[in-house]
């Protein structure tokens, strides 16, 4: 652990801003030296939080007791004001999604290369539980061989706020929360991406895309669904996972869920039953003592670790948890899947 406490200033005192001064006033690795925003009333709201409140952007840039630079505006902004940081010789820290597209990604890594500093991106919720958890099932072997797996979000409230509903800002859900649920697939699955097909939805009639279907397919051929939509008043499972072995569902955010799992392969042929207007043996439900069920796998996370290993990385003493060149991938990813979109077509993916 880090012995001092490096000063950090927030640009972009909105919503994700002010959640970033919160957690960061309880670690130990960083202090904040102040934000600076181009809103009047989010800088007057700092100050009446007894935040320092900077005059503009040079000024942060300019003020040596500031180490590192946290980017949380809208998107279309972070390219531009993290390079401008990086050359100024801070260290820096980008909301998701870092660009709007990958080759914007590049042009800050190029940045990054020639001055030397930290640049990494929040991809926050790889601390979340439900994700370390399916993570667990998935790499023990729970349910044997995994070959299907969706992960979602589902909501019924349209896309939030005002910016997120605009093309120029980087708005729409494959780069909100498409990002999120991308990355975190990728780790989950350490395999090369082949091919892909993308749908985007614009259910409320706005121009950037208020869900998404995303259909992947990796080498080995297993198949993942990556899936958010917004006008949802039933949300399906965050998570749901399927190997040769069994399957596991995780429901909600408050962790409900389970694993089945297979306990007997059993002898005997499944009986037939009346099911609807019909008569079926393939699916007919397992009798109960041929599968057991289990609580998923709880696991403790603190996403104050994503701080922590940052300022470890800058003294050398770890490596980087969210690297660049994953969240370039990623960012690949939704480049070609914009591109499946637009075709209507499965396109290839050719991983780098
Ligand atoms: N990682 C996460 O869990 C998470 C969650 C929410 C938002 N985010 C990301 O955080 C960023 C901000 O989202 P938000 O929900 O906080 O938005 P927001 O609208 O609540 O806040 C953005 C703030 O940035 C300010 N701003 C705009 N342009 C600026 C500029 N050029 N310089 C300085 N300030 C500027 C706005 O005035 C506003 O106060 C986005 O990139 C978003 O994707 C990440």
């Amino acid at each position: 652990m880090s012995k001092r406490s490096y000063g950090i200033a927030i640009i972009g005192y909105g919503g994700m801003g002010g959640q970033h001064a919160r957690l960061i006033g309880t670690t130990e690795v960083m202090r904040l030296t102040g934000v600076w925003d181009i809103d009047p009333a989010r800088l007057q709201a700092a100050t009446e939080a007894s935040i320092h409140a900077y005059a503009d952007y040079a000024s942060v840039l300019h003020d040596p007791d500031v180490e590192i630079v946290l980017i949380a505006t809208p998107n279309h902004v972070h390219k531009e004001l993290s390079i401008q940081a990086l050359q100024a010789g801070k260290h820096v820290i980008c909301e998701k999604p870092v660009t709007l597209n990958s080759q914007e990604l590049e042009e800050i890594l190029k940045v990054a290369e020639q001055t030397g500093k930290l640049f990494v991106v929040h991809q926050n919720r790889r601390w979340d539980e439900d994700y370390l958890s399916v993570k667990r099932i998935v790499d023990e072997r729970r349910i044997g061989d995994l070959f299907y797996i969706e992960t979602r979000v589902h909501g019924s409230r349209g896309i939030p706020g005002d910016w997120r509903k605009q093309k120029e800002f980087g708005g729409g859900m494959m780069l909100d929360w498409g990002v999120h649920l991308l990355d975190r697939l990728l780790l989950m699955i350490p395999e090369k991406v082949t091919r892909l097909y993308c749908q985007l939805f614009h259910v409320t009639g706005s121009e950037v895309d208020d869900g998404f279907k995303l259909l992947l397919t990796f080498e080995s051929g297993k198949t993942a669904l990556v899936e958010v939509g917004t006008t949802h008043f039933i949300a399906l499972p965050k998570w749901y996972a399927a190997g040769t072995q069994g399957t596991a569902v995780i429901e909600d955010w408050e962790m409900n869920g389970r694993v089945v799992r297979l306990a007997d392969q059993g002898s005997q042929d499944a009986q037939p039953i009346v099911a609807g207007a019909g008569f079926t043996k393939t699916m007919a439900p397992r009798e109960d003592n041929s599968v057991t069920v289990e609580p998923l796998p709880r696991i403790q996370t603190d996403v104050r670790d994503f701080y922590r290993n940052v300022v470890e990385a800058i003294e050398g003493k770890a490596e980087i948890v969210v690297k660049n060149e994953q969240v370039l991938r990623v960012m690949r990813l939704i480049d070609a899947a914009m591109l499946s979109d637009r075709l209507r077509q499965v396109v290839p993916f050719e991983e780098i």
